[in-house]
């Protein structure tokens, strides 16, 4: 029976319902279908759109910042960490144990993997190695991209549209192509004219 399927709750249980769903509306934002189990902690402000599927476990919960929005049918599996202030675009796939740092951008379709070596057998058997990734404040991926298991993603990296990652990529670094190779540096003043909302954020870093 479908949580919208009322007619059987007491004015009670329609109150309670409404209360709720006032909650959501000024706190965070839930779309239609989605499925978000009682393990997923979203902070205020933030969005979850529709079709989305998050399930935390009580031991590997799904921790999720505020002001952060979350594009509609992306699936997000346990102990992975959102930051504040992200954008996370439509159809991303995030499987356990990645973290996301502050005003992460994440284009449409970008997959993370956590897993080197699956094999149908693995998973069966619960013998598959995580390998955990870390995508640091900043960082902007372009839609399409792959992000290989166990990488790291330095701060205010940009990863070009359609990038196989397959080694950490510095701070600052600008990858391009398959496998994904630096082809420059967020600093520089060809990004600097692209990006001018990280000049003064840049500056402070020297
Ligand atoms: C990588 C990116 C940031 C542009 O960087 P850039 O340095 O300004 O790009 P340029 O157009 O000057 O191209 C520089 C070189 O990289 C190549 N290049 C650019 N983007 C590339 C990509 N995604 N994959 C492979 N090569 C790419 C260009 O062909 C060019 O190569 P050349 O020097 O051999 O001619 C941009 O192409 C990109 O992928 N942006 C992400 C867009 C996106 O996903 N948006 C999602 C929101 S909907």
């Amino acid at each position: 029976m479908s949580l919208f399927q009322t007619s059987h709750l007491s004015h009670t249980g329609k109150f309670i319902i409404l209360i709720w769903c006032f909650f959501l509306m000024t706190n965070s934002v839930k779309g239609q279908f989605s499925i978000i189990n009682e393990h997923v902690k979203v902070g205020t402000n933030s969005s979850i759109w529709h079709y989305c599927n998050l399930y935390g476990t009580k031991d590997k919960p799904i921790v999720i910042g505020k002001n952060t929005q979350i594009g509609s049918y992306t699936e997000i599996k346990p102990n992975v960490k959102i930051g504040d202030n992200c954008r996370l675009q439509s159809y991303i796939f995030i499987p356990d144990n990645i973290s996301i740092e502050d005003f992460v951008f994440i284009g449409p379709r970008v997959a993370f993997m956590n897993d080197k070596a699956p094999s149908a057998k693995k998973t069966i058997e619960c013998t598959y190695t995580i390998l955990g990734t870390l995508v640091k404040e900043h960082a902007t991926i372009g839609g399409g991209a792959i992000i290989g298991a166990g990488i790291t993603i330095g701060k205010f990296a940009l990863i070009g549209m359609g990038a196989v990652v397959i080694k950490d990529v510095p701070d600052y670094a600008v990858v391009v192509g398959n496998p994904a190779r630096v082809i420059g540096d967020i600093r520089d003043q060809k990004y600097i004219q692209k990006y001018p909302e990280f000049k003064a954020l840049l500056e402070k870093q020297r």
